[in-house]
């Protein structure tokens, strides 16, 4: 039976929505709509979806939409509307064109879901998580991006692949912006509680994080057209789901830091704790000097982006 007193909207019904509105739906996370700027291929998709019901088992109501009114009461609302990048893009190329697309959809929700918690991944996410929470000014807590566990699955998957073991038993930590610079922690990953920086060389350790701090880019090379879809999704998933079902998981995300970390005023990648009023704690871990001064690179580069590009 799917949670009838939830609803989820998901905004943009490209790969990345309409895959996380089908991912949802399959979790019987609640009600869905899905709203794009284009009706059709929202209705389209969502019915498409909604003839799956009974073959996976979810009997949940899945709607098309292109109007902000049917996303009222929805208790989270995922944001994927915007453009992907295009092989030689920087994910920052996307800035002015997506922040057009965040200033309306930001509008819709403050107006019709003004209660929600909005889980944001429009990129260049660090980027558009700000902006959307100044134009919605929802509290910081109830504004959230997906970057970290996206990142740190990405690094998960070359650890295990570098071990020959199961991606199940590999933990991995990825914080900072969603973007080249990126902060892959060896230290704070770990197979089994065992950290990689006893099982894998230092040498081979620097590749992987890496790879993992371009893992968007080398997919959107393959592709071609279009980016990653298929991990971003159930990364954005989890956090709706744990902020839907209060579950209090504490996962690497992209949020409002006031102090923490000696940073401020700035959305970048830390662990959080995310529960039903969205980021809940976030939680400062024993960075080493080079860890903290990457991190603050980080942060300051978006910071600098902010300023020049958009305003703020
Ligand atoms: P896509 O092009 O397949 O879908 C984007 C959708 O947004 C389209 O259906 C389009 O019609 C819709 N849209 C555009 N303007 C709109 C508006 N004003 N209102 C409502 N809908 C609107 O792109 P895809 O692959 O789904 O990616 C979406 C965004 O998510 C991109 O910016 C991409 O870079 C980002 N992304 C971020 C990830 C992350 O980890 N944070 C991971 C994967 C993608
Ligand atoms: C990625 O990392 C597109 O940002 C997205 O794949």
């Amino acid at each position: 039976m799917v949670n009838e007193a939830k609803k989820v909207a998901v905004i943009g019904a490209g790969n990345v929505g309409a895959t996380c509105a089908f991912v949802l739906a399959e979790r019987k996370i609640g009600e869905i709509v899905l709203l794009d700027i284009f009706e059709g291929f929202a209705k389209g998709k969502a019915l498409d979806m909604s003839q799956g019901g009974q073959i996976l088992n979810y009997d949940g109501r899945i709607t098309g939409t292109s109007d902000y009114k049917d996303i009222a009461d929805s208790d989270v609302v995922v944001v994927t509307s915007g453009f992907p990048r295009k092989p030689g893009m920087t994910r920052e190329d996307l800035v002015e064109k997506n922040a057009e697309i965040i200033t309306q959809v930001g509008k819709g929700i403050k107006q019709f879901a003004p209660n929600s918690v909005i889980v944001m991944v429009t990129n260049p996410l660090d980027l558009m998580t700000y902006h959307m929470q100044k134009i919605t000014q929802f509290s910081a807590e109830r504004v959230v991006g997906q970057a970290g566990i996206l990142d740190s699955a990405r690094m998960t998957h070359f650890v295990s692949e570098e071990l020959g073991v199961s991606n199940e038993d590999v933990q991995a930590m990825v914080l900072g912006g969603h973007g080249d610079t990126m902060v892959p922690l060896p230290r704070y990953t770990t197979v089994s509680g065992i950290p990689i920086t006893q099982l894998i060389s230092n040498e081979r350790i620097k590749q992987i994080s890496e790879r993992t701090a371009g893992g968007g880019g080398e997919i959107v090379k393959l592709l071609e057209r279009g980016s990653a879809f298929y991990a971003p999704v159930p990364a954005a998933a989890i956090m709706a789901e744990s902020i839907l079902n209060d579950r209090k998981r504490l996962l690497p995300c992209s949020a409002y830091l006031s102090g923490q970390y000696g940073l401020d005023d700035i959305y970048i990648g830390v662990p959080v704790i995310l529960g039903k009023n969205g980021v809940e704690k976030i939680i400062e871990l024993e960075l080493e000097s080079d860890e903290l001064e990457s991190l603050s690179s980080s942060a300051y580069f978006y910071k600098d982006q902010l300023k020049t590009i958009l305003g703020y």
